[in-house]
């Protein structure tokens, strides 16, 4: 069994800020890769040059986090559960985009993709980088809030994106992506998802998936994080009683299971599609095209308290304009709600 044939290595630790898959996300690979049969830790150490020990641990990380992973009398392992599994190799070779997702960092567990991607773009990552998570242990939303991620079942990933742009134009990035999203979702899965100012994408009135966009730089971008969850393949009673009314997945909606790599491809290829020309005009008119909250009552909560009335427009600096009974348009800043955060 040769590491080729396992997993192919597909990014170059210098371009991605030195950070790398570890190893325990190399054993998921190779288990998925090889689900009819049992594997010696032995042979898949030596295919992916670590220790046996290295696989026994991950194999134990993997069932803490809930993955059957059977050990047949000393016979080998092999993946039981049937989750689908991201491999690296598979996601890169269908991918066909230029820059987005061509090196991705996949990790079993971490606390935030979007903290490990800004780490690895402050040390000098490349584009395009994109930064993957089974389950992230303190998944960040907007406005400091939690982003439920469990095992096996979503997309929680971060891209490090260096376009340029100034900040009063990162607006683009957000709503651009919630276009990018929901085109990537109806291409893969048939349904036409709603798009919600800023960020986020619904189905059936309940949140499918979000984007918390964190910048560096004062008026330059020096590089975005773009950071985006989708809920693919939850159980309605997967999630907390807290989300059962509010969150969806795409599972939940069709009652079919979603294959992972296929839509993430499908959503790279989009984002890299809609960023070609980060063309504000056509990325306002895309995004109002899948907006169903415009003529609609909104109450949307800003830091200076909430801001009640019909949303009418988004403006041409990404400001959602909704008018009040008094027939006062106010202009809500994407900036106001997390639109684009500076960290
Ligand atoms: C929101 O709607 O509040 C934004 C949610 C964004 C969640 C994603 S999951 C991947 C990335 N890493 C994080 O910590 N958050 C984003």
């Amino acid at each position: 069994m040769t590491e080729k044939r396992l997993c192919t290595s597909t990014g170059s630790s210098a371009r991605t800020g030195g950070f790398e898959t570890p190893v325990a996300y190399r054993v998921l690979e190779a288990l998925g890769e090889h689900r009819a049969t049992e594997v010696p830790a032995p042979d898949i150490a030596a295919a992916l040059s670590c220790n046996p020990d290295d696989v026994r641990r991950a194999v134990g990380a993997m069932r803490r986090l809930g993955y059957s992973v059977s050990d047949c009398h000393g016979a080998g392992i092999r993946l039981v559960t049937e989750t689908d599994v991201i491999v690296r190799s598979h996601l890169v070779e269908g991918l066909g985009t230029r820059a987005l997702g061509r090196l991705p960092v996949c990790f079993l567990e971490l606390d935030s993709t979007n903290a490990v991607a800004t780490r690895s773009a402050l040390a000098g990552a490349a584009h395009g980088t994109v930064v993957l998570a089974e389950h992230q242990k303190a998944g960040r939303g907007r406005l400091g809030r939690n982003w439920f991620s469990p095992p096996g079942v979503g997309l929680w990933f971060s891209l490090i994106l260096r376009y340029e742009l100034t900040a009063a134009r990162s607006w683009m990035l957000t709503l651009g992506a919630a276009v990018a999203l929901a085109d990537a979702v109806e291409a893969s899965t048939g349904i036409r998802p709603d798009v919600r100012w800023p960020n986020d994408l619904y189905l059936n009135d309940r949140k499918l998936a979000g984007i918390l966009t964190e910048l560096r730089g004062v008026d330059r971008v020096d590089f975005a994080v773009l950071g985006i969850g989708i809920n693919v393949n939850q159980d309605e009673d997967d999630f907390p009683v807290g989300l059962q009314n509010t969150a969806t997945s795409l599972r939940c909606v069709t009652g079919r299971a979603f294959d992972r790599t296929a839509l993430l491809a499908e959503a790279l290829r989009a984002l890299e599609a809609v960023f070609a020309s980060l063309d504000a005009d056509r990325i306002r008119e895309r995004w109002k095209g899948k907006a169903r909250m415009l003529g609609k009552p909104v109450c949307i909560m800003t830091g200076a308290g909430p801001v009640r009335g019909v949303a009418e427009d988004v403006g041409t600096d990404g400001a959602l304009l909704v008018r009040g009974v008094d027939g006062v348009v106010r202009r809500v800043l994407a900036g106001d709600v997390g639109g684009g955060t500076l960290i």
